[in-house]
């Protein structure tokens, strides 16, 4: 298939960029490389800020050279801190990006999109195992970013889009270094460049409603999660799409607790996690019901979060 791949210069981007090849994709990426890395994919980037006046012209004479059979469109703002100190930009790169690049396919009748959503739509559920029919409230521009892309992409069926949007849960791990997540924005990384500078990772909260006080969170690994994206794809050359939306998570939950406890063991350093107060907006628990994506896709995620924590720690160093 010939695939055109937003963000592959990023850290899940880039695992979709390996793994598609592996499996004979031919694979186009567009990145403004403004996160991205470009030596973590081996050609260079077809350079096109997806937000700027000019990406549908660009993105339409990518179109026109190469008859794409499917987009997957993961470039995008993703830090849920900026994107309250500057909604408008998040509005503007992820909503207006996504916008642009859903002008270009419909004038040139590229009919096949796997979107990357995240369960940051949720805001803060109340169910053990969230599934993709609870009625959730975004809490910050960046999860509003997500569902209102969500939308659109449903929207797009009007003209016959066939979409599919997956809302991810908490990606981590790495297929190697070259590929690893260098930003320190998620618990795992963070942690894991605290000790590699010396400090003590800070856990947030010790009061929750959880069996030892602190966070729960679905990790899922990112080879996993690069996985489902080929298989989304695979899902929109059937003749019929009964849905459109997906969690794609373990369906297990681990605290952060534990994570520091499965990093203890991966790193062999024997250190004492410092204990903070909550932070605002961390729902208690956020775990993914997988029964759909299990169901309609035939994802299964092979990675635990010994698996991850353990590639994440040896992918750093
Ligand atoms: N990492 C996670 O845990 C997580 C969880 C849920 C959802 N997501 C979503 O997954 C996607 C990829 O995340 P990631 O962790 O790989 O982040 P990343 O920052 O490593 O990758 C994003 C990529 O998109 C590119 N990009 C950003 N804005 C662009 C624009 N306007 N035009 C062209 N390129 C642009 C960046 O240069 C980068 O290469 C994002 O949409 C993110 O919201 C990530």
């Amino acid at each position: 298939m010939k695939l055109l791949l937003t963000g592959g210069a990023g850290y899940i981007g880039s695992h979709v960029a390996a793994l598609a090849e592996r499996e004979g994709h031919s694979v186009t990426i567009v990145d403004d490389l403004s996160t991205g890395i470009a030596n973590r994919i081996p050609r260079p980037v077809v350079d096109i800020n997806l937000a700027s006046t000019e990406s549908v012209e660009r993105l339409s004479r990518l179109m026109r050279e190469t008859e794409f059979d499917a987009v997957i469109h993961l470039a995008a703002r993703k830090q849920v801190g900026q994107s309250v100190e500057i909604p408008e930009q998040y509005f503007l790169d992820n909503i207006g990006g996504l916008a642009n690049l859903l002008l270009a396919m419909r004038e040139h009748d590229v009919k096949k999109l796997v979107f990357s959503s995240s369960a940051a739509t949720y805001g803060m559920p109340t169910l053990d195992l969230v599934d993709e029919d609870y009625p959730g409230v975004p809490i910050n521009p960046y999860g509003q970013t997500k569902l209102a892309g969500e939308w659109m992409v449903k929207n797009a069926a009007a003209w016959g889009l066939r979409g599919v949007n997956l809302r991810y849960f908490n990606v981590a791990g790495s297929e190697s270094k070259k590929l690893a997540d260098t930003a320190e924005l998620n618990l795992i990384p963070i942690a894991i460049a605290q000790l590699k500078r010396g400090e003590q990772p800070i856990v947030f909260g010790t009061d929750y409603p959880t069996p030892d006080g602190s966070c729960i969170r679905d990790y899922v690994h990112v080879e996993d999660l690069a996985k489902a994206h080929l298989m989304a794809v695979g899902y929109l050359d059937r003749p019929v799409q009964e849905f459109a939306t997906f969690n794609v998570g373990t369906g297990q939950g681990a605290s952060v607790l534990e994570v520091l406890e499965e990093l203890r063991e991966a790193s062999g350093i024997e250190f004492e996690e410092v204990l903070a107060d909550r932070r605002p907006g961390d729902p208690p628990r956020l775990v993914a019901n997988t029964n759909r994506i299990e169901k309609m896709l035939g994802f299964k995620a092979s990675f635990g979060l010994k698996e991850i924590v353990k590639s994440a720690w040896d992918a750093a160093n």
